[in-house]
This record gives C-alpha cells, structure tokens and sequence, in this order.
C-alpha cells in the first residue's frame, strides 16, 4: 500500500479558470515522457456536453458520395494506429508575452502528449467516398454556447483543408494511453490532428461534413488567428502548425542551488520535421553548448534533453534554451507578439541563484 504521507506529494493540475474548466500540466514535475491522463492539460471552451454514450453514433455528410451513420462498434473494428502525439495549447505561454495580452493566462504547461489509438479519418472517408467539389472537412463537437462577442449560441466547430484531413496519420481516436479517452478529454470520439496547435483536435466528435467552401466559424475566423496588430485586422493569418520550442523542466524558476554539477532538464518540439540539435546558455546568450538529446522514438511527441552545468562561482545565473528543427526553424530570442497571444516559442529562460 503507498504511503498517505507519499501521495500528498503528488504532482497536480494547476487552475486557469474553472468555467469553463481550464487546467495545466505540472510540467516541470513529470516522471515518465507519456503524460498520465490524470495530469493531461484541460482546454474547454464551454461547460461539458451531456451524451448518452449508449446511443452514440458518427455522421460523415455533406459532398460525400454516399453518406454514412458510423457505430462506435463499427469504429473500432476497423484498421487502427497508435501514435505518440503532442497537443499543445495555442496559447501555451502566453502569461510570457510583453506587452501582456488578454485571455487565459497559461504557463508553460498548456502541453502533454502520450499515446493516442483510433481510426485514420481518410478510412471513413474511404467508405464514404468523396464529392470533388469537397475542399474541406469540418468537424462538430457536441459542446456548446454564447461568447462573450455575439449573441447567438455556437458549438466548437473546426474544419481542415483537404489534404491535412486525409493524411493518414490524422486519427479519430477512441483511446489515449491504451484506455478509452477520458470524458473530458473527449470520450468517446476526438479528432487528433499531429504537428498542428491542440484547437484543432475537436473533442466529442457530434458530426463530420464535407463542404465546398473556406469555414468562417468563430474558432476558426476571430480565434486561432494571429493579429499581429493591436489596433487593427491587417495581416492576420491562421494559426495551424506548432513552432519549435522548448521547454527546461528542471531547475525551476527561482531555484537556489548550490555550487557544483547540476543537471538542466528539459523538452523540445516542433510541428514541421523534427528537433536537430537544443543548446543551452548559462551567460545570457554570449556562448551556447549542445544538450544531449534521449535518442527516444518521436513519432509526434517532444524530445527530453539535458545538459550537465558545472558551477563553482556563487551568483545569479540565468538559464536558456533554444531548439532549432530540421527545417532551420529555431527558437527566437523574442517572441512574435500578436494581439491573442498564440505561438509563443521565443528562447526559454529560468533564473536561478547558486550559493
Ligand atoms: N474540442 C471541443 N469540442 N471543445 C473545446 O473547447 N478545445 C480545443 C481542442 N478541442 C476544445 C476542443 C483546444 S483549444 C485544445 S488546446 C484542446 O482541445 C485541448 O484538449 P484537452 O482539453 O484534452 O487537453
């Protein structure tokens, strides 16, 4: 039996808001690279929806040749995939922007990935078959309710172009970590869409539909938009692919340590290629030295780094890290303001004092 005393020292969520319910990831305090469902970061729009599982079935209509009412026994007969993949929150560090923006202020832990099991979306499509005239595949979630800036009722509705919907590795998955998807995270159906900001994996999956236009739906056309501008629209673009970043776990910000070898932990990721190389500086950036990277299998997840820090002068230091991909993308040293606060991914920093 474990020790009462021990289990009080477990990581926990830390609350953004709680309506709707919006928790995150004690990142720096993981144990395993596959984030537990229990400590998985919560991102909801509105209150849970109330579904009768037992009468649950998935509509695929619109510009389809023959449209279809999937069973979840159906489903899960056929082919599936496993795949490690990340979600991260679009605004994951927001709190960092300078000047500060509006809307959930997420720390760094608006991120989590493990194991997700289900259907690729272009197998259902195979059966449904697929009107020419389709250019993109929208999909509803069975939440919904009133914003803040209009008066009728929407539900969490998001669509994908063609091509990112019949990528194989786009999946209606039905389990995360080998156990069916926990409610909240959108039991019994969610999309996963790998390499692309976690807005687009639609929780509790109401509908599919083909249609021949560009979706204009609230989450779609005024949020997950990249403003540049705080007065203005103007040169505004969609919010698809993770940046690279990176993330130090350890030591945490503020910490006191003494003089000698400590080891800087961390992750990275990106949403395009993979992380090549993460370097690490000690001095503000004047030098920068390569970390180690775990040689683990990363299909879409992050890779765990770490970097041995001998320190013998007692101070305050601050620590950075930078990821840069195989696409020559890296991390900047100034984050790419924009009005929402979307895609922070400039250089990670925590400060620590040695003694
Ligand atoms: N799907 C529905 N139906 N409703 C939502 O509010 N939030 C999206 C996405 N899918 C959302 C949704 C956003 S912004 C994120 S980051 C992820 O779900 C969060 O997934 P999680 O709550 O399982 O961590």
């Amino acid at each position: 039996m474990s020790n009462p005393q021990d289990r009080l020292n477990e990581p926990t969520l830390s609350t953004r808001g709680l309506q709707p319910e919006n928790k995150e990831t004690p990142i720096s305090f993981l144990n395993t690279d596959i984030v537990p469902s229990h400590l998985f970061f919560k991102r909801n729009h509105f209150s849970y929806p109330k579904l009768t599982y037992s009468n649950y079935w998935l509509p695929i209509n619109g510009l389809v040749k023959t449209p279809k009412i999937f069973s979840l026994q159906e489903i899960v007969k056929l082919p599936s995939k496993t795949i490690k993949v990340i979600l991260e929150c679009a605004g994951n560090k927001r709190s960092l922007f300078e000047p500060k923006v509006f809307g959930e202020q997420w720390e760094k832990g608006a991120i989590s990935q493990g194991y997700w099991t289900g259907v690729s979306l272009t197998t259902l499509l195979e059966a449904t078959g697929i009107n020419p005239k389709a250019k993109e595949v929208l999909i509803e979630g069975y939440d919904k309710g009133k914003r803040t800036d209009k008066n009728n009722e929407y539900s969490y509705s998001r669509s994908l172009p063609l091509d990112k919907a019949l990528d194989p590795d786009t999946i209606i998955a039905y389990e995360y970590n080998s156990q069916p998807i926990p409610f909240k995270h959108g039991y019994p159906l969610r999309l996963i869409v790998p390499n692309w900001y976690g807005m687009a994996s639609v929780k509790w999956i109401k509908q599919i539909s083909l249609i021949s236009s560009e979706f204009k739906g609230p989450y779609q056309s005024i949020d997950y938009v990249y403003y540049p501008n705080k007065e203005n629209d103007t040169d505004s673009f969609p919010v698809t692919i993770m940046n690279v970043n990176s993330t130090i776990q350890e030591p945490v910000h503020m910490e006191i340590l003494n003089t000698g070898t400590h080891v800087i932990k961390g992750i990275a990721w990106t949403g395009a290629g993979e992380v090549s190389k993460v370097e690490v500086s000690t001095d503000h950036g004047d030098t920068w030295l390569e970390a180690e990277i775990e040689p683990t299998y990363r299909s879409y997840g992050w890779v765990s780094w770490t970097y041995e820090w001998s320190v013998y002068d007692p101070g305050e230091y601050t620590i950075m890290s930078k990821s840069t991909d195989t696409l020559g993308r890296t991390q900047p040293l100034k984050p790419f303001w924009n009005r929402k606060g979307y895609g922070y991914n400039a250089i990670d920093k925590v400060e620590v004092k040695i003694e």
